[in-house]
């Protein structure tokens, strides 16, 4: 199979993932709205063409939070990276490291922060989710900081769980569930050997290092409604910027008065995300919802951006639209799970060629000079 984009590397990953897992990755919210115009309003966004530069040396790397980026993309968290690969945040993190960008762990994942920490170079970014045990959360702040961990990325959109229909149909969640995920895993050999016998243990391996036993697996989507906090404010911001010396960026800002918030806070970055479409359907797309937070809060707080990014040229609009940097989620996810750390390296490798090229043919020869001044602007 020859792969030379994203959705190769996604149709890769239908054929070697069980159902359950794919469907979990692939799906969103609902009837699925905003995860198709997170791609589409992206996709629609022109780039005015300028030639005759001399576009000969380029400069994709930025500066943030203190760190130097060869491209500008930080892997977005993923929940569950260890069920896509053998050990996949080892595998994700690795393929990042050797990119010179910033792998995010998040809360969930199957590899617990000391099983991936030493295992790469750079400092990674570590996601935390509001639990209703907040001594969790407090150990889990600590033991980041204890890794090296170097910014860390709240996530706020996330109370509660979306309602993902696909979960229930493809055995993630629902009736029988366990029976239906055994018998996918019979009918998907490799993905049974690799992952499924030599993956183990398949655990929530930062929360059960917490609580000294097993958690969650059999019913995640079960464990995570019981567990997440749904009385999350800002006061619990407070207290946990009490608790972490480094940069803070939240995640999940959609509003241009949230993103002012978040300013008035004193965070030092916001992702400006809808998870991927996976929880409130219908909400605006991030490449609708970044111009008027850029126009908020551009030079104040640093703005990451994700949900939707399929490319390098994705990257350049999403920069374009205001954006300081741009993260991806399901495009790294089905790289790594159609062909682990190779995968991942390979799509980065192309998505920095794409914005190459995308930087050429605007003539943009460093980062800072992609602005709004790029964007085709109705007539
Ligand atoms: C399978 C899956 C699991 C996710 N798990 C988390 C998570 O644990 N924490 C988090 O903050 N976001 C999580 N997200 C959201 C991503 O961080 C990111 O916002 C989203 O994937 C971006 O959209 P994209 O997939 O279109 O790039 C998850 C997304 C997917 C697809």
């Amino acid at each position: 199979m020859i792969i030379s984009s994203t959705s190769d590397y996604r149709a890769a990953a239908q054929k070697r993932l069980p159902p359950f897992l794919f469907h979990y990755i692939d799906g969103g919210a609902y009837a699925e709205q905003t995860l198709r115009r997170n791609v589409e309003d992206l996709a629609a966004v022109a780039l005015r063409q300028r030639v005759l530069k001399d576009m000969s040396q380029l400069d994709t790397s930025i500066e943030l939070f203190g760190e130097r980026l060869s491209i500008p993309v930080a892997l977005s968290p993923v929940g569950l990276t260890g069920m896509y690969a053998r050990r996949g945040e080892v595998q994700a993190a690795r393929a990042a490291d050797a990119h010179g960008i910033p792998f995010t762990m998040s809360t969930v994942s199957v590899c617990p922060i000391e099983e991936v920490a030493p295992r790469i170079k750079r400092p990674m970014w570590f996601q935390l989710y509001v639990l209703k045990d907040r001594g969790f959360m407090q150990n889990a702040l600590e033991r980041a900081q204890a890794a090296g961990c170097s910014t860390l990325v709240f996530t706020v959109d996330m109370p509660v769980p979306g309602a993902r229909y696909r979960d229930a149909h493809s055995g993630m969640s629902g009736p029988n569930a366990a029976l239906r995920r055994y018998g996918q895993a019979v009918t998907h050999p490799r993905w049974a050997m690799d992952v499924g016998l030599l993956g183990r243990p398949h655990d929530l391996g930062n929360i059960s290092a917490y609580r000294g036993s097993p958690t969650g697996l059999q019913d995640y989507i079960g464990w995570l409604g019981a567990n997440f906090d749904p009385s999350i404010s800002w006061k619990d911001l407070e207290w946990i910027r009490a608790f972490w010396k480094g940069p803070m960026v939240i995640k999940g800002i959609l509003d241009p008065e949230d993103a002012r918030d978040a300013v008035r806070f004193g965070a030092d970055g916001i992702i400006v995300s809808n998870h991927g479409g996976r929880q409130l359907d219908g909400v605006l797309s991030s490449a609708r919802a970044l111009p008027a937070i850029a126009d908020a809060v551009k030079g104040q707080i640093k703005i990451l951006a994700d949900s939707g990014i399929r490319n390098g040229l994705d990257v350049v609009r999403a920069i374009a639209l205001g954006a300081d940097c741009a993260m991806i989620g399901r495009a790294f996810i089905y790289a790594l799970a159609a062909a682990g750390e190779a995968g991942v390296k390979h799509l980065l490798e192309l998505l920095e060629k794409e914005m190459r090229v995308a930087m050429t043919l605007t003539s943009v020869a460093k980062v800072s000079d992609i602005t709004g001044d790029l964007l085709v602007r109705p007539s």
